[in-house]
This record gives C-alpha cells, structure tokens and sequence, in this order.
C-alpha cells in the first residue's frame, strides 16, 4: 500500500469542513480591513529564496531541477513570492497595497505535532506604507485574525532597531551569529560566540534588553534610537485600539529581512511548535530588481490554529434524502433541483436500491427524508420526514423546503 509522503497530511470530509469554517472566520476579518487576496505560483526560481537567506536555506527547502535545467524550489513562505509579483506586475499601482493570501508552503524539517512538511499560511502583505499607523496596522490585523478562529493566544511586540543599534559595531556576519542565538534563546550559545568576537561586554545589555518588557528601560539599556519615535507612535495606536500585547525586545526572527518592527503570536495551549503568527517590516523589493519599497506583513500558521482549536464541530449542512420509486423519479428530479436551487444539500440514490432500502440509508446520513411514491409524484407533493423525530407530513415542494430551512435556523 502506498503512503503519504513524510510530514504531509490528508483530510477528510469533516475536517475539511472545520478548516473551511475557520479560514472564511479569518477571511472575513481581513476582508473588512480591505485586503484582497493574491496568488502565486507553488513553485520560484530557487534565486528567490536564497538571494536574501543565502544558499544554508538550501537545506530547509524542497529543490529540484525541472526538464530544461532550472533550478526550483516549492516555496518555503509566500512572502518573497508576493513582493516578486509586486515588481512583475502592480509596481506601478496606487499605494499602498494591502493583499492577503491563504496557500500552503513546504519545508523540509524534522515533522511533529504542529510542525510539517506541507502546511498552510493564512498572511497579509501590506506594501508602500512606512508609517507607525502601518506598523500597527499590520498587528491589528493579525490580532482580528487570530481573534475571529476563536483561539487564546498571546501577543509579542517588539523592534529590531535595539537589538541593532547594540551590535552596530559588529560586521554583519558577526550580527547575524548574535541574532541567530538570541532567536533560539540559546544564551549559553551567546555568552561563547560574544567572547570569540572579543565582545564579551555586550552580554549584560543584551540580556537585559531581551528582559526588558518596557519603553522606558529598552531606550536606557539600547541608547539612541533613531526610531524613537516611530515607535512610541506605534505602541501609542496598539494602546488606543485596545489592542493586549507586551513588548519583547528579543524578538528577532528566523528569516533576516525584517528591518523594524517585529511581533510573533503564541498559543496557550501547543506544545514546543507554539507559534501561531510571525510578522514585521520588511525590505525585499530591491533585491528582486524593484524600488527599494517599505512592507509589512506577517504569516498565521494555519494547521497549528487548528490544533489549537482542537475538535472543532464543522458547520453542519441540512441533509435531504430524496427517497423515490421508478414511477416517482422524474417528479424526484424535479423536486431535487427545486432543494439545490434553494440551497439545500439533496441527495439522490444511485444504488438502484428499493425505497425502504433508501430510507434505512437516508436515515444514517440525512436529517429528512423527502419521500416521492406514485401517489405523491400525481399530487405534485412530497412525503416529508424528518429522521430525527420521525414526524412526518406531506406538502408541496415549496413548504418542504420552508420546512428543511426553518430547520437548519434552529
Ligand atoms: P514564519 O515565522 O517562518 O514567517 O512562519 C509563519 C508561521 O507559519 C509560523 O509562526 C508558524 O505558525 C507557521 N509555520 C512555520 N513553519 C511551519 C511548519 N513546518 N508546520 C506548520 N506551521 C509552520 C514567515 O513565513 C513570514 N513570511 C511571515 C511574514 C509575512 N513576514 C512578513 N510578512
């Protein structure tokens, strides 16, 4: 028997149908803030992604060489794959832009709960702002997302521009080592590549700053911050809407083309691979041969708000059984079209099984039975019965459909 591939899932039906009810809650929530979704190829040019990251993200990612020798990867992330379509086709359109996508990614790691090959990301790309009130846009958006799935979860807020002006005198490499650390909370990790730099003093600060949860104490422990005061608006805008999070100046993120703002999302009930949401400010449209254009973003991790979410019961459709004889069946057909029309989910027998043999298998999939004998396809009028209570009536199509409707209200 064959499997599935290691890290991917399949789904039936029924959690099909809770993935659906949760992704149209998230839908709606961004739809009223005017995004509009985009979408782009599964697959890039394998330059994409390691133009930014370098070729170490080589390793994380699925690549291949097609039939006429290029080199592919199937996306890890959507967000470059946006900013690349930005340049190719809307660079010239009216800022700023605000698109969400919802689309699944690949990455190549070591599967477990909440963490996959193939997974799915429900994001926004907010291009051609670079404003504090874009900033918290952004956030705000998240939060209304995450919020509407119905989730408990906590919010982080933090800038790199502390983080930053602390290492400024390190070459970049040196930047990144520090970073990539600080982003796995490796502190032991820390103090050993500090003290390899001849940076040793820097440890104190930096400990402290990733500590701190305050304005006040980050501005005393980084020193000046030329953004000062874009981020005082944006913590100001967070606060007015009533929007809770804390700060948390240790945030750094995996992916290094964030240049400012930054927040991640954690669920209070995952495990290790809690991070529900990872966003910020970002600059890639330069490096893909475009202007050098401001953008925010992030990318909700939808796979894990389900787990999160648990059993979720799937919005229930009504179910009608269309239960017919051979003499009733043109009536039947009739009657079916008459209940799809209306909205309402009617199946057919396609067994050629007798009509009692319909009802038996009407009754462990349906909520009603609409019965159409000889006497009732003369009368125009359907025998309906509803499998919960086994009442039963017979009226015309109209009302049976007024019928099953008042009972999907219920
Ligand atoms: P990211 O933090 O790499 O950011 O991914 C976003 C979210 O995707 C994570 O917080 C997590 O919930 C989910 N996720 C990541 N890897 C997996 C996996 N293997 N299985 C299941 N879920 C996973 C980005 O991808 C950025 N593009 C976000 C962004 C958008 N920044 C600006 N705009």
């Amino acid at each position: 028997m064959i499997q599935k591939p290691r890290g991917t899932r399949d789904f039936l039906p029924e959690e099909m149908e809770a993935r659906r009810n949760i992704e149209s809650k998230m839908r709606e929530a961004v739809r009223r803030f005017g995004y509009r979704e985009v979408c782009t190829p599964e697959f890039e040019d394998l330059d994409l992604f390691t133009l930014r990251s370098g070729e170490g993200i080589i390793q994380e990612m699925y690549v291949f060489e097609d039939k006429g020798g290029r080199s592919l990867a199937l996306r890890p992330e959507i967000t470059a794959a946006v900013i690349r379509m930005y340049i190719n086709e809307a660079r010239v359109a009216p800022k700023p832009l605000r698109w969400c996508y919802f689309a699944d990614c690949f990455r190549y790691e070591r599967p477990q709960k909440g963490r996959y090959r193939q997974f799915w990301q429900f994001g926004a790309e907010l291009i051609g702002a670079d404003t504090a009130m874009a900033d918290a846009e952004v956030i705000m958006l998240a939060a209304e997302a995450l919020n509407a799935t119905g989730i408990t979860w906590d919010l982080k807020v933090g800038h790199l521009a502390f983080m930053k002006n602390l290492l400024k005198d390190l070459e970049p490499t040196g930047q990144r080592r520090v970073m990539a650390h600080l982003d796995k909370k490796d502190f032991e990790g820390l103090t050993v590549t500090l003290a390899d730099m001849g940076k040793a003093d820097l440890g104190e600060s930096l400990t402290a700053l990733v500590a701190c949860r305050t304005l006040p104490e980050a501005f005393e422990i980084a020193g000046t911050i030329l953004e000062k005061e874009r981020v005082e608006q944006m913590t100001g805008i967070l606060d007015d809407a009533g929007i809770a999070y804390s700060l948390n100046f240790g945030i750094v993120r995996g992916l290094d083309y964030y240049t400012g703002m930054v927040f991640e999302g954690f669920a209070h009930n995952l495990g290790a691979e809690n991070q529900i949401v990872g966003g910020g400010a970002y600059r890639l449209a330069h490096l893909f041969g475009g202007d050098d254009v401001a953008s925010a973003g992030f990318a909700i991790g939808f796979d894990r708000v389900m787990v999160s979410l648990g059993e979720v019961a799937p919005a229930k459709d009504t179910v009608v059984g269309i239960v017919c004889t051979d003499e009733g069946r043109s009536f039947a057909l009739a009657v079916g079209r008459a209940f799809r029309a209306a909205g309402i989910r009617a199946e057919m027998d396609l067994m050629g099984r007798s009509l009692g043999a319909q009802l038996a298998h009407a009754s462990r999939s349906a909520d009603f039975a609409a019965v159409i004998g000889k006497r009732e396809a003369e009368a125009g009028q359907v025998t309906l019965k509803n499998l919960h209570s086994g009442e039963q009536t017979t009226l015309d199509p109209a009302a049976a459909i007024a019928e099953v409707k008042a009972h999907g209200a219920r």
